[in-house]
This record gives structure tokens, C-alpha cells and sequence, in this order.
């Protein structure tokens, strides 16, 4: 054979036999830096232990939070996951896996984990991304893949994870890495990604994970800002106004997170209404923080109102916006499907005021999502979802009076009569 065609025979192979190689392996090293797909198409919906009990946290309580969660009718009204935070963590072992408190949760993860499911729902856990938890407890950097694979053998449906100790590491690719651990470990797990919104996370976690924190943490109180020295968290308020500017990014799959609600945790209710109210608007994840095994009516009925519930759960999944400030009180709109809106008029003073509105000449334009409410070409029904009444149609002018620090809050059904 031709000298210089056997060369080119035998470097054509060496290039087939190398590609095939770089190939068989890349099946076993190729990492999926995507999130599972199909999960939190509306707002994830549940219960976390932070807000009320910081690491307080023990297998007992979460058992009995999980029994108040059926019996309560919260999860009638739609809460599924149960989600353990920070401080739940044992050491790691020789090998490097990770254990829960032996004190705290002596029959271990994946026994709560089966209870909490032979109860219909499901189980979230939480870590950091960084050497250790905000609460001091290890964290999953360098265990990113043995740590996925103990959670899915846990049966864990919920990831929160979050940015503590995090030394030299850039948000996105460290996210990316636990994304592509919870891939590799094959059980689909919710991924929230608790970045306090540092490094524009609504920009990046698209891809990477279902929720993202837009701020620091909540903090219980309506109007105000708790300085904690070093760092600050932030009244129901300051959390709505740093919402400003993220309503692209949120839809089906993909959430702004303004942290976890404090509905029960001491504000009074019509606070509390205010707030849960501005999340329903926000298409906010609506997950919990008080001690379930404890409330009062008003509490229950502020947090299983299923017409609120309804409007954040909407399938279209858009976020609400403010469209118009006026003497304290914000008009809030939130296009839903078939052609209905939600309205919420929220109070931010101290004292009741007027509202006034003629439907009949204003028309909201919402370029985003491509929709108009012009209620003089369209005729609305207007539904209170508080009182739970029926309250006339658009064809007549708005009168009322929002009491301090609250909301009125109303579904618009077009087809009017
Ligand atoms: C951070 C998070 C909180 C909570 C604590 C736990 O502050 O933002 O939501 O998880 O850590 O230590």
C-alpha cells in the first residue's frame, strides 16, 4: 500500500478509535446542568420550619406538623411539601455521608421521609452551598454528589440550598454543580435556590433551579427593618418593594422567591391578610413558617382561602404588577387564565382610606403579558375574595374604603351581564 495512504488509513482510525473512546466516556462524565423538568408549574406550596423554629427542628415536631398539615386542611387547600431547614444535620461519617442528629432524629431521614409521604406528601430538606450551613452545620461543598445521592435514597422531593461560607465560589456554578448532583442522583427534587438574590439569580437560575430568593431573609413585622449588625432582614414592606423589576423572569417552572411567609407567626390578621394577600399577587411560592399544630381560626383561614390560593396557583403563571400609587394605597393587577384579572387595593398606612375607581375610564394595559382591561369594551363580574361575596359589576363606579395596613382584593370575570 501507498506509504502516505496507509498513514492517512491508520491516522483516520486513531481519530475514529479516540473519538469512540471520548465518547463511551463522555456517556459515563457528561453532566446535565439542568434542573428536572415538569416541577412547580404553579408556585410550590408548603410548610418550612425556619420562620417559626429556626434549629429548633426534631423528627417529633415535623411528625406532628405533618398530621396538623392534613388535619388543619391545608393540604385540602393545596400545601404538599413539609420541608425541614437548617440545623437538622448530624456529622458526616469516614466515608463522608451525611447523617441527621441522632438526638434530634433518632429513627433517622428516611423513616420521617416515609411518614411524611404515607401521609400524601412530600419531603424537603435543606443544605449550603457552601463549607457550612448559615446555622454552622456542614454544608455540601466538595460532597455535592454523595450528598444528592443520600437525599434521593431518603426519598427527599426538595431542595432548599443555600449561600452560607461560601469562600471563592461564583453563585451559578456552584448551583450548577448540586443541579447536576440531584441529575445524577436520578430523583426528581424541587431546587430552591437560596441566594438571596446577590448575584441576580433570576438572571442565571432559569435553567438551574424552580424558585430563587430575591432578598435577604423575611423578617416578622409589617413595616420595618431588623439590623442584625452585620447583615439585616426585612419587613413584609421592604420585601415587596425589592420585587421591583423581576415580574419577566417568573412563569410556570420558574419562581422569584420574596422568602417564606410569617401568616401566623405574630403580625396582627389584617397584616397578615395584607401579606398573604401581595404573595397570591406576587405568584409567590407560598410556603409557611408557623407552628402548624397551633392556630388560631383567623390564621387558617387566612392561609387555606382558596380563592386567594387560586389566584397565586393560576396556571398562567404571571406575576402581578403595580400599576398606580395613590394617598398610601397601591393598585395591584395580576393577569389570570380565561380572561379574569385579580385586583388587590393594599393600605400600606396606618389609617383606613378611600378608594374610587370608574372602570368605565380606566383601562389597564399590561404590555408584558399582552393583555388589556377595558372594562367600557368588556363589562367584568367583580368577586371579594375575603368576604367572599359577589359585589356588582364594572359597570359601576368602585367605592371603598381599605382598612390600615390591608388589602381589598377582587376577581374580575369578564362576560358581565
Ligand atoms: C439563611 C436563609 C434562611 C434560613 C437560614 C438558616 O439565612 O436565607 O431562609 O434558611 O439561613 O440558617
Amino acid at each position: 500500500m501507498d506509504f502516505k495512504l496507509k498513514k492517512k488509513i491508520l491516522a483516520l482510525a486513531a481519530a475514529l478509535s479516540f473519538a469512540a473512546g471520548a465518547f463511551a466516556q463522555g456517556n459515563n462524565y457528561v453532566q446535565n446542568y439542568t434542573k428536572y423538568e415538569g416541577l412547580a408549574l404553579t408556585p410550590p406550596m408548603g410548610w418550612n420550619s425556619w420562620n417559626k423554629f429556626a434549629c429548633n427542628v426534631d423528627e417529633k415536631m415535623i411528625r406532628e406538623i405533618a398530621d396538623a398539615m392534613v388535619s388543619s386542611g391545608m393540604k385540602a387547600a393545596g400545601y404538599t411539601y413539609i420541608n425541614i431547614d437548617d440545623c437538622w444535620h448530624g456529622d458526616r461519617d469516614s466515608l463522608g455521608f451525611i447523617h441527621p442528629d441522632p438526638k434530634r432524629f433518632p429513627s433517622g431521614m428516611k423513616a420521617l421521609t416515609d411518614y411524611v409521604h404515607s401521609k400524601g406528601l412530600k419531603f424537603g430538606i435543606y443544605s449550603d452551598a457552601g463549607s457550612q450551613t448559615c446555622g454552622g452545620r456542614p454544608g455540601s461543598r466538595g460532597y455535592e454528589f454523595q450528598d444528592a445521592m443520600t437525599y434521593a435514597q431518603w426519598g427527599v422531593d426538595y431542595l432548599k440550598y443555600d449561600w452560607c461560607n461560601t469562600e471563592g465560589l461564583k453563585a451559578e456554578g456552584a448551583y450548577k454543580t448540586m443541579t447536576a448532583a440531584l441529575r445524577k442522583a436520578g430523583r426528581p427534587v424541587v431546587l430552591s435556590i437560596c441566594e438571596w438574590g446577590t448575584d441576580k439569580p433570576w438572571e442565571w437560575g432559569q435553567t438551574v433551579g424552580h424558585l430563587w430568593r430575591t432578598t435577604g431573609d423575611i423578617y416578622n413585622c409589617f413595616d420595618c427593618v431588623k439590623d442584625h449588625g452585620t447583615w439585616k432582614s426585612w419587613g413584609i414592606m421592604q420585601i415587596l418593594d425589592q420585587q421591583e423589576g423581576l415580574r419577566q423572569y417568573a412563569g410556570p417552572g420558574r419562581w422569584n422567591d420574596p422568602d417564606m411567609l410569617e401568616v401566623g407567626n405574630g403580625m396582627s390578621v389584617n397584616q397578615d391578610r395584607a401579606h398573604f394577600s401581595m404573595w397570591a399577587m406576587l405568584a409567590a411560592p407560598l410556603i409557611a413558617g408557623n407552628d402548624l399544630r397551633n392556630m388560631s381560626q383567623q390564621t387558617i383561614d387566612i392561609l387555606t382561602n382558596r380563592e386567594v390560593i387560586a389566584i397565586n396557583q393560576d396556571e398562567l403563571g404571571i406575576q402581578g404588577f403595580k400599576h398606580s400609587t395613590k394617598d398610601s394605597v397601591q393598585t395591584w393587577y395580576k393577569p389570570l387564565k380565561n380572561g379574569d384579572w385579580a385586583v388587590c387595593f393594599l393600605n400600606r398606612s396606618k389609617t383606613p382610606q378611600k378608594v374610587e375607581l370608574n372602570w368605565q375610564t380606566e383601562t389597564i394595559t399590561d404590555d408584558f403579558a399582552k393583555r388589556e382591561l377595558n372594562a367600557k369594551a368588556q363589562p367584568y363580574r367583580i368577586r371579594n375574595i375575603w368576604t367572599k361575596k359577589d359585589q356588582g359589576t364594572t359597570k359601576k363606579a368602585l367605592n371603598l374604603v381599605v382598612p390600615a395596613q390591608d388589602v381589598v382584593m377582587f376577581r374580575l370575570s369578564p362576560n358581565a351581564k
